[in-house]
């Protein structure tokens, strides 16, 4: 046990520690000595309140094996998770633990994406259903506000005319007299979001001197401030504000999806208010999901777990050969969106199985061939993405039915998903893996055609080798 990968310790039946492997004393991040013979409370504290404690109790009183997703805080204030098996041994509890943090935070990351897309489409339909300026701007700052975790926010709009910017909506205020604000075009922190055309973001209101309705501080008890304006046709048109009562932790991400709402937003309304085209407002909206879409797909790339570019790679190969295969064009979009997050479901396997610089052993495939099903249970909770599910999750199928996660056989596979496995296989040959390096474009093709009827769809394969490599 010395040498597992996996932490390992035996507690024993009076809950001390008798045993700790090296890779325990590492996600411990104590010395072994001050844990070795000392009971789990003394080592921690508290302990014995945690869900985790009481699970353990279980293990030691029924002698039932026990599995535990714990999220650890450690004493300078970091989290972690830990997977846990528990299992009673004749000494006490044996119990082995893996370092589940990375997979954690990425999931953590996979459902604020989630949201945000959410957030787009609700925008998306208010815009398409309304017709009074006053209506839509209600529903679209509601979406945005909860979308973004602010506690308030307004919609301003300029008046050409006057130059002044009044209120058109606003939400999240304890009082109404917001209603009453008028700010001149390049006064106070609106107007010269207004004026300078750029998002201005403070995080201490009250000491910035620019923001001239400090009754918003005092009463409301403000704290940050985030506004951007609203563009359309290079024109400004007013301005998007959101307010916060305590200092709003925000990361990049966070500040290119508020503008991306407030481009929504602008949209929204030079739509109503000019009657400008259905068609130029549903381009722009489809620019800002696909998008977002390529953000989480970057996901994958920023965690190694894909080769930079791999993503981007197999929507354009699968789009050539779809095309090559005359698809129409709204089956050609659904293609790109499966194909660019095809192995989504692979943020909920752990590094240490997909980064492994040698082949998998079979629980470790057990686990790898999930990453489909995952894929499917986090994109078909999103309406819009239905239509493209079937690449994420039949792309592992094969022809003869030996594939996962199904077995499909032949034409039961969707045509969408035997189209797709052709390029992703090809792509992921031609690139390095943990696990060996690049194969040559002759060694590749070979491979392709040697899985004709067996891994591939033979009709598909011969398209794709002859019109499109
Ligand atoms: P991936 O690396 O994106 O590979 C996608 C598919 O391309 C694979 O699906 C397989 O059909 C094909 N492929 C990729 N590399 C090779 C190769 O070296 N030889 C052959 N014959 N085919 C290859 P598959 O097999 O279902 O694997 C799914 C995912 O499982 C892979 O995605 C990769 O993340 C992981 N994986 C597969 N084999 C290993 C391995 O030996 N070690 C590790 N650490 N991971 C592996
Ligand atoms: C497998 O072992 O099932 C397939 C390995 C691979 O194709 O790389
Ligand atoms: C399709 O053409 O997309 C489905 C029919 C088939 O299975 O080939
Ligand atoms: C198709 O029907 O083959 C294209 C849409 C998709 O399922 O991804
Ligand atoms: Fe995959
Ligand atoms: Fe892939």
């Amino acid at each position: 046990m010395d040498n597992l990968l996996e932490g390992c310790q035996v507690i024993s039946q009076d809950w001390k520690y008798l045993y700790l492997n090296d890779a325990a004393i590492e996600q411990a991040r104590q010395p072994r000595e001050d844990l070795l013979g000392k009971t789990m409370w003394d080592a921690y504290p508290g302990i014995q309140d945690t869900e985790m404690f009481a699970q353990l109790e279980r293990v030691m009183a029924d002698e039932e094996p026990v599995r535990i997703l714990n999220e650890f805080t450690y004493p300078d204030g970091t989290v972690g998770w830990f997977e846990l098996r528990a299992q009673p041994v004749p000494d006490g509890i044996l119990i082995f633990s893996q370092d589940a943090t990375s997979t954690q935070l990425a999931q953590q990351q996979v459902r604020m994406q989630l949201k945000r897309l959410h957030t787009l489409r609700q925008i998306d339909l208010a815009i398409t259903s309304g017709v009074d300026l006053s209506v839509v701007s209600d529903i679209v700052l509601d979406h945005a506000i909860k979308g973004l975790d602010v506690d308030a926010g307004t919609i301003l709009l300029l008046d050409p005319y006057s130059l002044k910017l009044k209120v058109a909506a606003f939400r999240g205020f304890n009082g109404n007299d917001i209603n009453a604000v008028v700010n001149k075009l390049g006064d106070g922190l609106s107007g010269r979001v207004a004026l300078e055309q750029k998002t201005i973001m403070v995080k201490d209101l009250d000491s910035d001197q620019r923001f001239t309705r400090r009754n918003l501080i005092g009463r409301e008890g403000f704290q940050s401030y985030f506004g951007a304006p609203l563009m359309a046709k290079g024109q400004v048109l007013g301005v998007l504000e959101l307010f916060h009562r305590t200092p709003l932790e925000h990361d990049l991400g966070w500040l290119e999806f508020f503008e991306i709402v407030a481009g929504q937003v602008a949209i929204a309304i030079s739509h109503i208010d000019t009657f400008g085209s259905l068609q130029r407002v549903n381009l722009e909206l489809m620019l800002a999901y696909d998008r977002t879409i390529e953000g989480w797909a970057k996901t994958l790339e920023v965690r190694d777990i894909e080769t930079e570019g791999h993503s981007q790679r197999v929507t354009e190969l699968t789009d050539s050969l779809a095309s090559a295969l005359n698809y129409s064009t709204g089956d050609l979009m659904n293609m790109r969106r499966g194909a660019m997050l095809h192995d989504i479901g692979k943020l909920g396997i752990p590094d240490t199985i997909l980064l492994k610089p040698d082949s998998l052993s079979d629980t470790e495939w057990d686990q790898m061939r999930r990453h489909p099903i995952i894929a499917h249970e986090l994109l078909s909770r999103i309406d819009f993405l239905k239509p493209a599910l079937d690449i994420p999750h039949y792309h592992h199928e094969r022809w003869d039915g030996t594939g996962y996660p199904l077995g499909l056989q032949k034409e039961l596979i969707p045509r969408s998903a035997r189209i797709f496995a052709i390029v992703d296989v090809w792509d992921a040959l031609r690139s390095n893996r943990p696990y060996r390096p690049a194969w040559s474009d002759e060694k590749a093709r070979q491979h392709l055609q040697a899985g004709s009827e067996t891994h591939f769809d033979p009709e598909i394969l011969d398209v794709f080798l002859k019109e499109v490599l």
